[in-house]
């Protein structure tokens, strides 16, 4: 069986999985009976200076009839008076010595304030500390989350505040509303951060009630923006943590991935792009803790299956196929191809790719009454299109064509060093 044992920035923890900072981290309670159910680690909900929280906060999308396909919320930081999280956090850490009890921090920005915090929280038994610069919402138009880590220069001299009292390893979770992410990361490796947690929730509006007018979550006829997070979310985390990651100057850096996570699977991602734990709210406040057994066992058997003993066998391999896109091979040749005793004779491809993309799909009636659909291979340019709105797996699927001439990039077509081969997607342009 696999070790799926972690160190993330100095943090041992059982499992790479963690619990992101939020409502399943809001009580010692909540956390105990998280390890209990296989959770590798847990940051505490943030810390900080006493807030009040409205009581409509949170909000969703649906897709189709799938519930919170992404979660909004306008929640602050924990409204529970701090001398009882210190407590529990003394609680939690003493009966489970052996998982992560990361302790996430926020307050104003004053030296003397994270000094005293940052004390406070490894006094009560915190493994570690996570700095939340990425609250998009309430905390931030108090300068404070977001305000905060939407500026290099604050995220840098924060971080080195830290340090300065730290005796455990600092985390410094990212927000993702902002333009370069890798600006944000090298400032808080610069402040001395010993790793970086990504991602925070995104500036979003969920939706409008077509009858009140009023933006959701409501409170009382009116709204705020809010973070979004959950399944939307996990292809911008999982971008900004590549951006991180494929960065000369942050690139091997220890970083703990958020966004999206639900499955093994999408653990999986976040590792092969250089994650050494990831971090989970929206699934378990959707499905709860035991969503960690099927996350631990499929872990554990893809490791197994691809002959890997450690986590540590699987971080990172992705993060040499990430690429900027003047380096891929124009070359690289495919057309999609359907499988006849597959198709439902739908036409959605049809369709799709006649009014969409590349009009390289025809269709006919067939003999039997039904649409038949066939590739014009001249036309088509092997975008991928058909094969994604296809509902039947496994029937379009796109096929790779050879061509001798050898890979070929932009740098190398337009520096005159590499041969286009005659593509047939090219053929309808002459
Ligand atoms: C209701 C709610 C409250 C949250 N509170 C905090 C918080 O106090 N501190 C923090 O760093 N992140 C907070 N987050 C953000 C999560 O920790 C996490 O970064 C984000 O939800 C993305 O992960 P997910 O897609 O698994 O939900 C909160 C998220 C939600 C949904």
């Amino acid at each position: 069986m696999a070790d799926l044992r972690v160190n993330t920035a100095g943090i041992s923890s059982p499992n790479p999985f963690w619990l992101a900072s939020a409502p399943p981290t809001n009580t010692g309670d909540q956390i105990k009976r998280a390890f209990d159910a296989g959770w590798g680690g847990a940051v505490w909900k943030t810390l900080g200076e006493p807030i009040v929280n409205t009581w409509s906060r949170y909000s969703a999308v649906d897709l189709n009839g799938q519930k919170i396909m992404g979660l909004n919320n306008i929640e602050l930081i924990t409204d529970r008076p701090l001398h009882v999280n210190l407590r529990e956090i003394t609680e939690v850490k003493k009966q489970y010595p052996k998982h992560a009890v990361v302790v996430s921090l926020m307050v104003e920005s004053k030296r003397e304030a994270w000094h005293t915090i940052v004390k406070q929280a490894e006094d009560a038994g915190a493994d570690g500390l996570e700095l939340n610069f990425g609250c998009p919402h309430g905390m931030s138009e108090r300068g404070m989350g977001a305000a905060v880590g939407q500026v290099p220069d604050y995220t840098c001299q924060i971080t080195t505040w830290v340090k300065e009292v730290a005796r455990t390893p600092v985390l410094v979770k990212l927000t993702p509303n902002i333009t370069d992410v890798r600006y944000a990361a090298r400032a808080a490796f610069n402040g001395g951060a010993d790793g970086v947690s990504l991602i925070n929730t995104i500036n979003s509006i969920t939706g409008i009630d077509l009858d009140t007018f009023a933006p959701r979550p409501t409170v009382a006829g009116k709204s705020s923006h809010g973070g979004y997070c959950g399944p939307a979310v996990k292809p911008i985390a999982l971008n900004m943590v590549s951006a991180i990651a494929t960065d000369p100057a942050t690139a091997g850096k220890p970083i703990s991935g958020i966004g999206g996570i639900s499955t093994w699977r999408d653990a999986a991602e976040f590792i092969l792009l250089g994650c050494t734990s990831v971090q989970v709210c929206t699934a378990v406040m959707h499905y709860g803790f035991r969503i960690v057994e099927d996350m631990i066992d499929g872990l554990s058997n893809y490791l197994d299956e691809k002959g890997l003993q450690t986590v540590y066998d699987l971080r990172g391999r992705s993060v040499e196929r990430v690429r900027d896109w003047k380096e891929l091979d124009l070359n690289y040749v495919v057309n999609a191809s359907i499988d006849q005793d597959k198709c439902i004779g739908c036409g959605l491809c049809y369709t799709a790719c006649n009014d969409g993309a590349h009009q390289a799909i025809s269709a006919a009636r067939a003999d039997n009454g039904r649409t038949r659909v066939d590739v014009i291979t001249d036309a088509c340019v092997g975008c991928n299109l058909c094969s994604l709105v296809c509902p039947v797996n496994g029937c379009i699927t796109m096929k790779q064509i050879p061509t001798d001439a050898g890979a070929c990039s932009w740098e190398q077509h337009t520096g005159g060093t590499g041969k286009l081969a005659p593509r047939p997607q090219d053929k309808h342009f002459t």
